[in-house]
């Protein structure tokens, strides 16, 4: 450990978090403690090049663990805890929740109990300054109409086990707030998408099927709604509101970007089309593929899908100065480059059947480069 600021980030190893680890080391101000239980949705390799880094610690450990979190605040004596771990996917707390709710309020509940008797102990200078940064998401308001967005006044209306799981967690967070004055702020962001994402998710789903001539399927009619923003621009918000925000306050975050889900998967194949043609793949020519939208498949609807989401992110443009720098096109080359050049990290959280056929879908690529 260098003497930096030290802070706590739990799910570091999951999507979100690995990006945001990497970008609070490189920020260069902070060393980061990173709690992760290392579920099915982590993937170590995400984190891999840091180990050993002199701000980079890592702990595998369950944030449902009292005595474990509690023994970090005192060994570490963290400014701050940015919690972003958490069961995840609404399609796995469909077919069962008790995960989400052990993980998501539960743990959200053992993390404010160990903070707060850990900030009691502060000197006031460090009371202060300490801030307790719990990443949430848009779900928690439930689905919009064709019109409006989603603010920090929209009421909670959580539609899945899992947007449940996190109003729970939110609602305690703003509670220990209110009730113990804990220094605490509550992030609400909309779909992000970028690398080190888990492939159940839409965006790698539809990339890694399409490359191995699999099925794009799209929920219904392919018409919901969702506002994408790149994950480095959550990140940079989340450090912001940590660095600049306000205790006690929610600041909703997104990109401005609405895309219709059928959109999106078209603009997937469009650039898929473009950067590696079905004539080129080995494995797609049997499949005489012209097109990777040949490939799409409308399936039967997740039940209680939300309709639209959209954020207005005013307030975090206004009161903190954060804006999204990367464009939606842009974003979308930058990640489907990504997944086309880390087939040992697809592999990595792929196992049995599932990892095998992506070597091989693989091999095409690089028979290629080595060209
Ligand atoms: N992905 C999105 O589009 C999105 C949008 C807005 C908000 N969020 C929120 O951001 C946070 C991170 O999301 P993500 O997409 O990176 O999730 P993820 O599923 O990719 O990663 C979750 C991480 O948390 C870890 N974890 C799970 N349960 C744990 C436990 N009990 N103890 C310790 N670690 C545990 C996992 O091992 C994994 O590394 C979540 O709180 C999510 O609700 C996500």
């Amino acid at each position: 450990m260098t003497n930096k600021q030290t802070v706590i980030v739990t799910g570091g190893c999951g999507f979100i978090g690995a990006n945001f680890v990497r970008l609070l080391i490189q920020s260069g101000a902070y060393n980061v403690v990173n709690l992760d239980a290392l579920t099915y949705a982590a993937n170590p390799l995400s984190l891999a090049d840091l180990e050993g880094h002199p701000q980079y610690t890592f702990v595998k450990g369950n944030i449902t663990d009292r005595a474990l979190v509690a023994s970090l605040f005192e060994k570490y004596q963290p400014a701050g805890i940015f919690h972003l771990a958490a069961e995840s996917h609404v399609d796995r707390s469909i077919v069962n929740a008790e995960d989400f709710v052990q993980t998501n309020v539960v743990g959200t509940y053992t993390l404010l109990e160990a903070a707060r008797a850990y900030w009691n102990s502060l000197p006031q200078e460090r009371k202060e300054t300490f801030r307790f940064l719990h990443v949430s998401t848009d779900e928690v308001f439930g689905s919009l109409g064709p019109d409006g967005w989603f603010t920090e006044e929209t009421p909670y209306a959580p539609n899945s086990p899992y947007s449940a799981s996190k109003a729970a967690s939110d609602h305690f967070v703003r509670a220990f707030h209110h009730t113990y004055g804990l220094p605490a702020i509550i992030t609400n962001c909309s779909n992000n998408y970028g690398p080190y994402q888990f492939p159940e998710k839409m965006i790698p789903l539809m990339i890694l099927n399409a490359i191995s001539g699999k099925p794009l399927p799209v929920y219904g009619d392919g018409s919901n709604v969702r506002d994408w923003l790149y994950v480095e621009d959550h990140c940079k918000a989340v450090k912001l509101a940590f660095e600049k925000g306000t205790p006690g306050e929610v600041y909703v975050i997104g990109g401005n970007n609405e895309q219709k889900n059928i959109n999106l998967v078209h603009k997937i194949c469009d650039i898929l089309d473009e950067v590696a043609p079905p004539a080129e793949v080995p494995q797609l020519h049997q499949q005489g593929l012209k097109s990777y939208r040949e490939l799409i498949r409308f399936v039967t609807d997740r039940p209680g899908h939300d309709k639209r989401y959209a954020i207005n992110p005013a307030k975090i443009r206004r009161e903190l100065g954060w804006q999204p720098e990367v464009g939606f096109e842009a974003g979308l080359r930058r990640t489907i480059d990504w997944y086309l050049h880390h087939p040992e990290w697809v592999d990595q959280v792929s196992s049995g059947a599932y990892g095998e056929w992506i070597k091989k879908n693989y091999a095409w690529r690089e028979a290629k480069e080595a060209k």
